[in-house]
């Protein structure tokens, strides 16, 4: 849809410098290197590290979570002078906000000349060119069967990981979450365009490739084969990819957990222990009132299943206390549920009523100072777990993959296998190796050790 306005007659200046703003997931991360990808191929932009230098600037927001569209418009605000000072330039808002909000985006700041939805943004070429010649703005939220991967050039990789969405949306409806109607619904990738894309990066020198989606377990794409293929059968295929040594993927929903892949941690030898598998809350009422499909004991038999098959599976989790209705005991429950499963990291939130969800019906009757103790109690509870994670592995050796220069002179930084950081002593050269490196010290968020070279 476009709108006529009226832009002060400016000469129409070369495109030249591209700025992204990033906010949310990971599939966020991935669309914006995409469209940074898409706008050079169209316009050769190329990216910059300041809003100022920009001739382009894109918004790709994120709706999960309070205030979301807030923190837009006070950023647009911002963009807004820039734009004052050289009226030419183009504003995007793009990503989930951009999707919910469309047009009405545009009525409270009129100077964003495009706004689109994660579904939609390969279309920005396009839509750069109608704005530059007809003077409109121009706002793309329809939701086409997915296709934008098959107007994406090539990705490519500068660093040693590499990112590939294999599958789009969410049919899930947690009562709490806009994700399925900010992406849309669930749809996967073929098989061979996802093996096709990994080539591409381990031919570029990624070493390690991490498969990206809201419910990657519940993927189910078409295979060479003519096939469906499950989540568990693409793995054991990206596995096989010549040149891939570690493999990794985020997100995964309880409800598609498999034997399979239980079975598969301990079988595929690239497929890092760990694992991200969100559970929310450990009180089966408020799983049952939140829409997650599982009992608070179907997780514990995922994570005996997963520990059976891969001991050393490190666990990952996001909870969100003060849901409608979540009494004391409920708390508990999930204390309990934490303190049983033991996580190596954690996200915690306070639930925060979201536009359009069901969730947003019921009254959020949990005050705000119990909100805050609880999530004081369960972030102490988790921060614990987490540092005696860390402290267990001082003294061990273990392989880090190098990834880059760390922080200090010196320094390289990269992950051990159950996705932890560690700090040590290196040289440039050994990026994209991996090494073994003897665990000295834990630290809040990370670890310090020594290259343990060859005699
Ligand atoms: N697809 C993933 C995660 C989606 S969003 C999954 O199924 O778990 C990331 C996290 O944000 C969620 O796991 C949840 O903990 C949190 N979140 C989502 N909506 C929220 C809301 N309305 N209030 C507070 N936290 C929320
Ligand atoms: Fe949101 Fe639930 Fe879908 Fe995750 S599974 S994206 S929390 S609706
Ligand atoms: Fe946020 Fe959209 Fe990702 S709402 S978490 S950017 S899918």
């Amino acid at each position: 849809m476009s709108d006529p306005i009226l832009h002060s007659p400016t000469r129409i200046r070369s495109l030249d410098t591209l700025f992204i703003k990033t906010y949310g997931c990971q599939m966020n991360e991935y669309d914006s290197q995409r469209m940074a990808d898409l706008m050079k191929q169209a316009y050769g932009l190329r990216l910059v590290g300041t809003p100022e230098e920009a001739d382009v600037i894109l918004m790709n927001t994120c709706s999960v979570r309070e205030k979301a569209e807030e923190k837009v418009y006070s950023q647009l605000g911002r963009y807004r002078k820039l734009k004052e000072q050289r009226p030419d330039m183009i504003i995007g808002v793009g990503g989930c906000v951009g999707q919910q909000e469309g047009e009405r985006i545009q009525k409270r700041a009129p100077y964003v000349d495009i706004v689109f939805g994660p579904q939609t943004y390969h279309k920005l070429p396009d839509m750069i060119k109608q704005i530059r010649r007809d003077r409109v703005r121009l706002s793309e939220t329809e939701m086409p069967e997915i296709e934008k991967f098959d107007h994406l050039p090539r990705q490519r990789v500068e660093g040693v990981s590499g990112y590939v969405t294999i599958m789009e949306g969410c049919d899930k409806f947690c009562t709490f979450c806009v994700v399925p109607y900010t992406r849309g619904p669930e749809i996967s990738r073929p098989v061979q365009q996802i093996l096709d894309e990994c080539a591409g990066l381990i031919a570029d020198g990624a070493v390690e490739i991490s498969l990206l989606g809201q419910n990657v377990n519940g993927y189910r794409g078409i295979g060479p084969d003519g096939e469906e293929w499950d989540f568990t059968m693409l793995l054991y295929a990206v596995a096989r990819v010549e040149g891939l040594r570690r493999l990794r993927f985020i997100t995964s929903h309880p409800m598609e957990m498999t034997p399979e892949l239980a079975v598969a941690f301990g079988e595929i030898p690239q497929l890092m222990p760990y694992l991200h598998l969100p559970v929310q809350s450990g009180s089966d009422a408020m799983l049952r009132a939140m829409h997650r499909g599982h009992t608070r004991d179907d997780y514990f038999a995922i994570i005996d299943e997963l520990r059976r098959h891969c001991p050393e599976i490190a666990m990952s989790s996001d909870f969100i206390v003060g849901y409608p209705g979540e009494t004391d005991a409920d708390f508990e429950d999930t204390l309990d549920l934490v303190r049983r499963v033991g996580f190596d990291s954690t996200f915690c939130f306070k639930y925060s009523p979201r536009p359009g969800t069901p969730a947003a019906k019921s009254a959020d009757d949990v005050p705000e100072e119990v909100k805050d103790a609880r999530l004081q109690t369960l972030l102490d509870l988790v921060r614990g777990q987490a540092q005696e994670a860390l402290q267990a592995r001082v003294g061990r050796v273990v392989d880090v993959l190098v990834e880059k220069k760390g922080r200090n002179d010196g320094d390289m930084e990269g992950h051990t296998p159950d996705f932890k950081i560690v700090h040590f002593r290196g040289q440039p050269h050994q990026i994209g190796q991996i090494m073994p490196v003897r665990i000295t010290q834990a630290f809040g968020q990370s670890l310090r050790g020594e290259l343990v070279l060859a005699e």
